[in-house]
């Protein structure tokens, strides 16, 4: 794995911890962190020995407060978007083909909103604050916030959001639907490490199918949806771990996963 100057990898036991590292500027999210970023999970894709990634912010302010709004500056229609069109963390994390879970330790705000939205699961710390609050600079969101937020918490509650650019609290987060789980500072990481251990315990053929079947869930029809969970269904059967699955649970035993 190549050495970065604005993200953090370690792995332990089927898990990689991804960690924006730009505390001084809260992690704000720069073109260096998209490269380096897209650049890391290319490798975490291939890694066998990683099943699961955790995605955070370095220090304990702020997991992402944005894109790097100075990098907005004298920027044209055309530059924009070709920056947003080409490959960035939210694609990345989006087609992922492993779980992938935030890690929300403070400030998640506009591309860091839309980045907790891109990965499968949110877990907040008690101080986290969430938000889109592009709309106070005379923008919208542009990293999938107006697509995965509806999605997410439904269009009124996203509406809010995104009209008056206002931050929620953890717990209003977790009533909406935002997050999954809410802990305190203190045990935000040994909680997510241990569902990411739990997640990283399975199949990861089963965990590929699943993830890519719940996501159907939200761009087919509900027929292109059943038919399509019916061939990711079939897919695990061709596997080992499916064998080892059934045998384990016959056997009265914990199952080895091999991911083959
Ligand atoms: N882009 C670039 N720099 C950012 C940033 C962003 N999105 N968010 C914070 N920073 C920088 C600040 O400019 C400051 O840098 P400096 O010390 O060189 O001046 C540093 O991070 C610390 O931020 P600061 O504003 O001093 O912290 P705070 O605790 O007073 O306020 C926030 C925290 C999150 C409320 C405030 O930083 C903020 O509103 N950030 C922008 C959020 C936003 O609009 N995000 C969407 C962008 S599209």
């Amino acid at each position: 794995m190549a050495n970065y100057e604005t993200i953090l990898i370690e792995k332990q036991e089927g898990i990689a911890v991804l960690t924006i590292n730009r505390p001084d500027k809260l992690n704000a999210l720069n073109s260096q962190v998209h490269l380096e970023g897209v650049a890391a999970l290319d490798d975490l894709k291939e890694d066998k020995d990683v099943r699961v990634v955790v995605i955070t912010g370095a220090g304990d302010k702020s997991f992402i407060a944005g894109a790097d709004i100075s990098e907005f500056a004298g920027k044209t229609p055309v530059t924009q978007r070709a920056v947003f069109q080409n490959e960035t963390l939210f694609n990345s994390v989006d087609t992922f083909p492993k779980p992938v879970i935030a890690m929300i330790n403070g400030f998640c705000l506009g591309g860091g909103c839309e980045l907790s939205l891109a990965c499968d699961i949110r877990i907040a710390s008690e101080n986290a604050k969430i938000g889109q609050p592009e709309i106070n600079l005379g923008i919208i969101p542009g990293g999938g916030g107006t697509q995965r937020l509806t999605r997410l918490i439904g269009e009124g509650k996203s509406m809010e959001l995104i009209l008056t650019g206002d931050m929620i609290d953890a717990d209003t987060a977790l009533e909406l639907g935002l997050v999954n789980h809410v802990f305190s500072a203190e045990d935000l990481e040994e909680k997510t490490l241990k569902m990411a251990g739990k997640i990283a315990s399975k199949s990861p053929i089963a965990l590929q199918m699943a993830k890519e079947a719940v996501k159907t869930a939200s761009k087919a029809t509900l027929d292109e949806g059943l038919r399509r969970e019916i061939d990711l269904f079939a897919i695990c059967f061709s596997s080992e771990d499916k064998e080892e699955g059934v045998a384990a649970f016959l056997e009265k035993r914990k199952p080895e996963f091999k991911g083959k």
